[in-house]
């Protein structure tokens, strides 16, 4: 499910560090670029979800799951496949609404929240990283990272300088100007760590991310969105099947059979 709405930036002309040619402004009006984050204050969990319920037809995925996340938190979500992993991610950024039980967000129920503002949350507060990367094909990979910006709001140049600087965090400045389709697996994985990285979102949601690596460079990976989540006190809510996946994780959460136990510290 792509998560940031996909609309043409502009032709997908050669990237690089070479001045990018003018490009008119986006036809709708520019959105300021998002807030400086207000604190929490001490000791608040930053996302909070309380006895989650959620059925398709007559198969139960949630049957009262919980969970707290706090600000710069590595929260790992484990589980057999079924086990209701994804929905309950889905919940957690408000883009499934549950049957029962509440999220709330900095103190607030996302259930009281208008589907526009919601969007907006999800937009500036969130990002997301999902196993195969969700990269859009035609556009470069600066491209491709410099997108959320550029829907925010942000001019193409001003977009593109903070694109660069995440690519070269995650060591893949080098692939800047290759579309998606141009890359191995490991590459487009640390272009879509960058990409949920660079709105500088509070909570970065990630379904497996590393689903479709072999073992060394999913490792790798991980250890840049950690370093990188750390680095920018993100949270991540990381869903993973996999306990060396989880064992990157501060603290770690099973679901079973729609419901949440929590195992304490991870590593
Ligand atoms: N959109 C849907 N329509 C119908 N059933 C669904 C839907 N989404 C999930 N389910 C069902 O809900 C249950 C939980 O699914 P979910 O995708 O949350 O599991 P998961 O733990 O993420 O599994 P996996 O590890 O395989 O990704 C499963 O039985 C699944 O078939
Ligand atoms: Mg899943």
């Amino acid at each position: 499910m792509p998560i940031h709405p996909v609309e043409p930036v502009g032709p997908a002309g050669p990237a690089g560090r070479a001045p990018a040619p003018a490009v008119p402004a986006p036809a709708r009006a520019a959105r300021p670029a998002p807030a400086p984050h207000e604190p929490l204050p001490d000791g608040a969990d930053l996302l909070t979800a309380t006895g989650l319920r959620k059925s398709f037809g007559p198969t139960t995925a949630l049957d009262g799951a919980s969970l707290s996340v706090a600000p710069g938190e590595l929260l790992a979500v484990m589980g057999a496949s079924g086990s209701g992993k994804s929905t309950l991610l889905h919940c957690l950024a408000g883009i499934t609404r549950p049957d029962g039980g509440t999220v709330s967000y900095r103190g607030q129920d996302l259930a009281g929240l208008s589907d526009s503002r919601r969007s907006a949350l999800r937009r500036s507060e969130f990002g997301f990283l999902f196993q195969f990367g969700q990269l859009v094909p035609e556009l470069s990979c600066l491209e491709n990272v410099a997108l959320p910006l550029r829907l925010a709001g942000l001019r193409r140049r001003r977009a593109e300088d903070q694109a660069w600087e995440w690519l070269e965090r995650l060591e893949v400045a080098d692939a800047a100007a290759k579309r998606p389709g141009e890359m191995s697996g490991g590459q487009g994985q640390r272009v879509a760590v960058a990409r949920a990285l660079v709105t500088g979102p509070r909570v970065v949601f990630a379904d497996e991310p590393t689903g479709s690596l072999d073992s060394l460079n999913g490792e790798r990976v991980l250890q840049l969105l950690r370093r990188a989540a750390k680095d920018s006190a993100a949270a991540v809510v990381l869903v993973t099947h996999e306990p060396r996946v989880a064992a990157y994780a501060d603290r770690e959460v099973v679901v079973r059979d729609g419901r949440t136990r929590d195992l304490g510290a991870g590593r």
